[in-house]
């Protein structure tokens, strides 16, 4: 890279308590110019904590941040200006049609009438909710509302946008159609920060990411380097039968002499593959095969990054389901 690329945003010891809660802890970020930046990390880590005082929204308690340059406290206006923002606090009104929301944001920005309908209008067809621009937002699916926030925070293209964990509780292809708008967007030239607790997310969009975990960085990296600082390989093995598992368990330790992940999915095992373990590694189907083992899906690739999260915190991510819930307790408060 023979230039330094410009930093759209740029984050040094940033620390937010809420009484004795370390919500962020002295968090460093460097995001450059027209790239995605992942904040990957489970509930409760400080992701929307971080992006709350990024978007100007939340004083910090101790450190700086600039986007595009700007101080986010001294000259939180300006920031204002060049951010979008949208996640769980999304500015949509439930009441109001689609087409009403965005014509309403069009003209809180300074759009004619015209330009405003032009707007909403656009935005709608580019969203696949050409259709559903009549109908009032609280009649959306999941998939649709998450569309829909999108679209509010693009009104008018900012240059640097914040998404709060965009796809959380999406269907696949909801979840698809997301990832096909930020890009877009990070092709027209946007700076993206992402927060997700999908592990894949932040391999399929973010050109580097950080693991935060109790309002700390963990790792940094591209999803690659993350995945090396790990362990160069890793075997993932699906049973056809849930009760086999616990006998794979065994054979798939022993083959590998290495210890057994077991994932929350009943039917599921993964274990780490050293360096030279390839050998042993394609004993192991043979060896599942002998023991009258039917396995569904077997590969031998990099770890997932469950696995580095893993590896970097001694225990998986949490699961998901909770999140809606925590989200609200944490509204409240606020
Ligand atoms: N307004 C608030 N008041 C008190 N505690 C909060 C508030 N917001 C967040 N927290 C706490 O700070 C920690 C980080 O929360 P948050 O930034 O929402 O994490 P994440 O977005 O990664 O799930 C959690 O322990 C959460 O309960
Ligand atoms: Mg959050």
């Amino acid at each position: 890279m023979p230039n330094q690329q410009e930093l759209a945003i740029e984050a040094r010891g940033l620390v937010k308590h809420f009484k004795e809660t370390r919500a962020v802890d002295g968090v460093d970020i460097e995001v450059p110019e027209g790239t995605v930046y992942g904040l990957l990390g489970p509930n409760g880590a400080g992701k929307t904590t971080a992006v709350r005082m990024l978007a100007t929204l939340l004083r910090p308690d101790a450190g700086s941040a600039r986007v595009l340059g700007h101080d986010v406290i001294r000259e939180a206006d300006t920031v204002r200006g060049l951010v979008g923002l949208t996640g769980q606090y999304a500015s949509v009104d439930e009441d109001l049609t689609g087409t009403e929301n965005l014509v309403m944001l069009a003209r809180l920005y300074g759009f004619s009438r015209a330009a405003s309908y032009a707007r909403a209008r656009s935005l709608l067809e580019a969203f696949d909710l050409g259709d559903a621009g009549g109908r009032q937002v609280k009649t959306y699916s999941g998939g649709m509302r998450r569309r829909i926030d999108l679209a509010a925070s693009i009104v008018i293209s900012p240059r640097v946008l914040f998404l709060d964990e965009p796809t959380t509780g999406l269907d696949p292809r909801s979840r698809n159609q997301v990832w096909d708008i930020v890009r877009v967007l990070v092709d027209d030239g946007a700076t993206v920060l992402l927060t997700t607790q999908y592990l894949e997310e932040a391999d399929q969009l973010a050109d580097r990411m950080s693991v935060i975990d109790h309002g700390k960085v963990i790792a940094e990296g591209t999803s690659v380097e993350l995945k090396a600082s790990v362990g160069s390989g890793a075997v993932h093995v699906r049973l056809a039968d849930s009760t086999d598992r616990p006998a794979a368990e065994r054979i798939i330790a022993q083959t590998l002499d290495a210890p057994v992940t077991l994932a929350s999915d009943p039917y599921a095992l993964s274990a780490r593959v050293a360096d030279d373990g390839t050998e042993r590694a394609s004993r192991l189907l043979p060896a599942l095969h002998e023991a009258r083992i039917m396995v569904a899906e077997f590969s031998l690739g990099q770890p997932s990054l469950d696995e580095v999260f893993l590896a970097l915190t001694g225990r998986p991510t949490e699961p998901e389901t909770s999140d809606d819930v925590e989200t609200e307790t944490n509204e409240a408060v606020a």
